[in-house]
């Protein structure tokens, strides 16, 4: 990818790049929806990605190409503004160098951009986070600062909320700065804290990609967003994680159905991501797999943003051997099934749950067998 990228720079622009940088897509291992709740997640940094190179220029204007719109797009840096329509990826790397400021990071001036992926495409693998914490770390390499990865991640994070628009947590960003070969990124967003953990090795990730998204998708991820701030608000506390179930229990009157369903997911997700942690650490894949498709379950019933296609992939995926357990991973309302096998589960597996997918839903979706990787650095 590295030749590939500096070919492909020297094609567009006419000139090597200064500094290029990659940054990894992740799943969603365990926590649904808990990060923006205050609560604990746990994610894996898969070993694929976004690259991104970059060279400074005379002049204050910026000059975007990406692999994947295959067009160079000229912005004046003295009007960074939120770009529309089929600009809409600018917003990515422009959101970016907008926030380094907060936190006193210069910005480069005039510079060439380009980006390319190797992320399976619309696998809901976060190629968003992966280009910001690409992104952070080119422009950290021009001005010749060091920022730690935490303030990486935060820049990458605040890019999303206040430039892009999305109001998620820390997730994405999260793991694909602090991801490791081999491990878990465990995040405990109320600090942040960041941590890896080892991986068992007999645990192999596999996703199986519905290329369905529901036409609602954002709007839906800022209701549950809104739906569980309110909830927190009846409870007394600033944000779920505060709240336990026994306070739920009891103000089960004051909270109407659905709000009550949101908090109950968001409260016993924040438990089982402990419980995941414990029987990690003894290398536990069986209770680890339990927990995975418990979580699922959940998103099913409690937090309703699964759908019939997920649904049929983590039932089929339940019952099926060498499988310990399956969910979906991300946001959700479409996207894909992240199970969780052992060693013995062959592609020919993958393709007969794909199989049984199609005769019910008129199309495959992919099957990956996905391994872990490092977060964001220089290439
Ligand atoms: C998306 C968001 C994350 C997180 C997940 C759900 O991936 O970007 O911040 O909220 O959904 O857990």
């Amino acid at each position: 990818m590295k030749d590939k990228i500096i070919a492909q720079f020297k094609e567009v622009f006419g000139a090597a790049p200064d500094i290029i940088a990659r940054a990894p897509g992740r799943i969603e291992f365990i926590g649904n929806h808990t990060d923006y709740n205050g609560g604990t997640v746990l994610g894996a940094a898969i070993d694929r990605g976004i690259w991104v190179a970059v060279r400074a220029v005379p002049g204050n204007e910026a000059s975007f190409y990406s692999g994947y719109a295959k067009k160079t797009v000229k912005i004046d840096l003295a009007r960074a503004e939120k770009q529309a329509g089929d600009l809409n990826w600018v917003n990515y790397p422009l959101g970016v160098w907008t926030q380094l400021p907060a936190f006193g990071l210069k910005q480069p001036g005039g510079f060439q951009f380009l980006d390319i992926s190797d992320l399976p495409s619309g696998a809901g693998m976060s190629s968003s986070a992966a280009i910001e914490l690409a992104s952070a770390l080119a422009f950290a390499g021009l001005t010749g600062e060091k920022p730690s990865r935490e303030t990486l991640v935060k820049v990458a994070k605040k890019a999303e909320n206040e430039f892009v628009g999305v109001p998620c947590g820390i997730l994405d960003q999260g793991v694909s700065g602090f991801g490791k070969k081999d491990h878990l990124v465990f995040i405990d967003c109320r600090g942040p804290v960041f941590e890896t953990v080892p991986l068992p090795a007999d645990a192999h990730f596999w996703v199986f990609n519905t290329h369905t998204k529901h036409a609602l998708v954002d709007g839906l991820y800022a209701a549950r967003h809104r739906e569980c701030m309110e909830a927190a608000k009846v409870l007394g506390a600033s944000l779920l994680v505060e709240a336990t179930l026994p306070k739920l229990e009891a103000a089960k009157g004051e909270l109407d159905a659905t709000a009550f369903k949101r908090a109950k997911h968001v409260i016993e997700e924040i438990e089982r991501v402990a419980q995941v942690r414990a029987a990690l650490a003894k290398g536990d894949l069986v209770t680890t797999g339990r927990l995975l498709t418990a979580s699922h379950r959940s998103s099913q019933a409690q937090f309703e943003n699964s759908t019939p296609e997920l649904d049929f992939l983590v039932d089929t995926l339940a019952t099926t051997a060498n499988v310990f357990g399956a969910r979906l991973t991300g946001g959700g309302f479409g996207g894909a099934v992240m199970a969780m096998t052992n060693g013995s589960f062959a592609q020919a597996d993958a393709d007969r749950v794909a199989g049984l997918y199609e005769v019910k839903f008129g199309a495959a979706p992919d099957t990956l067998h996905l391994k872990t990787g490092p977060g964001a650095e220089y290439a």
